[in-house]
């Protein structure tokens, strides 16, 4: 199924008036290392948790690997060009922890020579550079002494952050920490759905730990420094229960909220792991103790050391049922995003019915009503930092035109009715800066490996030929004029 064509506001009304953002509003796209770059060999990069995984078989769709993915690691200056061309006045990329610091080691400036033309290409072209330390891809050598449930692991984070700091501290403005932690914590160590691939349950929840520990050291190290931008962008999501009269289901969908969003939230917010949160993992032994002795004192002080941004991405929220249920979304009982959370969160059941949205390709739901939730419960609830969204987006089954065009009417509508979301916190007085779309090309999509195309831009992989889709040309208008038109 995919979204009517006809562009929608997030209360069905049609049609939708205009609207106008505020002067300053960051208009961006986002991408991520591993995701685009590919020469995964070269100028000394050494093998990351996603070079390994993905030739376990099995483990990504068709053995789809980042080896080559967009060759963005040769095509840097051209595709800085298309960004400014679209109109992006800010761009969110990654840095490879394992070009900068192969195999956790010295410095391999090298490495580092890429993001220093890639940040000097960027202001070229008026477009503002937004620095991720950490998005996923951790040097294997890490994990082989433990990865994320090591602690050592934050440690040798902070040592990473200082060398890309001192090498493009000067001319970067906002640097994340981590992107997505829940993905790399829960995916990556509970679920076994991404890399490093390990089914261990509490595992997760060390690793959570664990990351944002690296965190808050990063932030203070980055902070001594004169950083004065700094956050981390959580995948948040709104957990609604599927009869709110029913228990079981308000239980479910409070698990949910709870490892989801206020795992994350509370530690860098309020310097607590939320009290259910612990009560429900309670059970869940890591080196035969209580997982949470992983935790010292002084810890939730640095998980809690204040940033300036917070990142939020969004792209669905959820229906949560507490009774085993079969009209599940996603792409099937293993969707990487629909990995039960049942053994972690003491739950016999936790299952996220559908709603009879229209969805996406990865089967999502289409729910901006969420994001204008989401966004005034975060106003509402915790300190009223500003916001920036660091991705949203949709996956849909582009194709070439005879024409030579892309014609993606769906990702417009979608595009349009998430920033209508967006606008109408604004008007509310939620504080948001501006808004990463995901992505700035078709990419390299983990478990999906190149079956989900997210781009504006779409990449043939045969050629590696780029070409705007209409949503990117779309977004391109509404960047420049700030406007989004009726
Ligand atoms: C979140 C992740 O940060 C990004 O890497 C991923 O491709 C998109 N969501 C879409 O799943």
């Amino acid at each position: 199924m995919s979204v009517p064509t006809t562009i929608r506001t997030a209360t069905g009304a049609d049609p939708a008036p205009s609207v106008r953002f505020p002067t300053g509003f960051g208009w961006g796209m986002a991408t991520a290392s591993y995701q685009i770059e590919g020469a995964v060999a070269e100028d000394g990069r050494t093998p990351s948790i996603w070079d390994t995984f993905s030739r376990v078989p099995g483990a990504v769709m068709n053995g789809d690997t980042g080896d080559v993915a967009c060759d963005h690691y040769h095509r840097m200056a051209d595709d800085v060009a298309l960004l400014a061309d679209l109109g992006a006045t800010t761009y969110r990329f990654s840095v490879a922890w394992p070009r900068v610091r192969p195999d956790a080691g010295p410095v391999n400036p090298a490495g580092l020579a890429f993001y220093d033309r890639l940040v000097d290409e960027l202001l070229a072209h008026d477009i503002a550079p937004w620095l991720t330390l950490y998005h996923w891809d951790l040097p294997q050598v890490l994990e082989d002494a433990g990865g994320w449930t090591n602690r050592d692991t934050a440690h040798r984070f902070v040592e990473y952050a200082i060398s890309v700091h001192e090498a493009l501290g000067d001319r970067v403005p906002t640097w994340t920490t981590l992107n997505e932690p829940w993905c790399s914590a829960f995916l990556g160590y509970s679920a076994g759905h991404h890399a490093p691939g390990r089914q261990e349950g509490a595992a997760g929840l060390v690793a959570g730990h664990h990351l944002l520990l690296a965190h808050g050291m990063a932030v203070q190290e980055l902070r001594s420094r004169g950083a004065d931008r700094l956050g981390l962008s959580l995948n948040l999501t709104v957990a609604d229960p599927s009869d709110p009269a029913d228990p079981v289901d308000v239980d479910a969908a409070r698990r949910i909220d709870g490892l989801h969003n206020r795992f994350f939230l509370d530690p860098v917010f309020r310097g607590a792991y939320p009290a259910d949160v612990l009560d429900d993992t309670a059970h869940l032994l890591w080196q035969d103790k209580p997982w949470y002795d992983v935790v010292r004192d002084g810890d939730l002080a640095t998980t809690s050391t204040p940033i300036d941004v917070l990142g939020v991405n969004y792209y669905h929220g959820n229906e949560v049922s507490g009774h085993p249920r079969t009209d599940v979304v996603g792409i099937g009982a293993d969707h990487p995003d629909r990995v039960s959370l049942s053994p972690f969160v003491g739950s016999e059941h936790v299952t996220f019915p559908s709603r009879g949205l229209p969805v996406t390709d990865m089967g999502w739901e289409i729910q901006p009503d969420g994001l204008h939730r989401l966004l005034r419960r975060l106003h509402d609830e915790y300190p009223r930092l500003p916001i920036h969204l660091t991705e949203t987006g949709a996956a849909f089954d582009d194709r070439v035109d005879a024409d030579g065009r892309v014609h993606d009417p769906d990702r417009i509508a979608f595009l349009d009715s998430y920033l209508r979301a967006v606008h109408r916190a604004i008007e509310e007085g939620v504080d948001v800066g501006g808004f990463f779309q995901w992505s700035f090309c078709d990419n390299f999509e983990w478990a999906f490996g190149y079956a989900k195309r997210f781009g504006l831009v779409h990449v043939d992989y045969e050629t590696l030929q780029r070409t705007p889709k209409s949503s990117a040309h779309w977004y391109a208008d509404v960047a420049r004029t700030g406007v989004l038109p009726a």
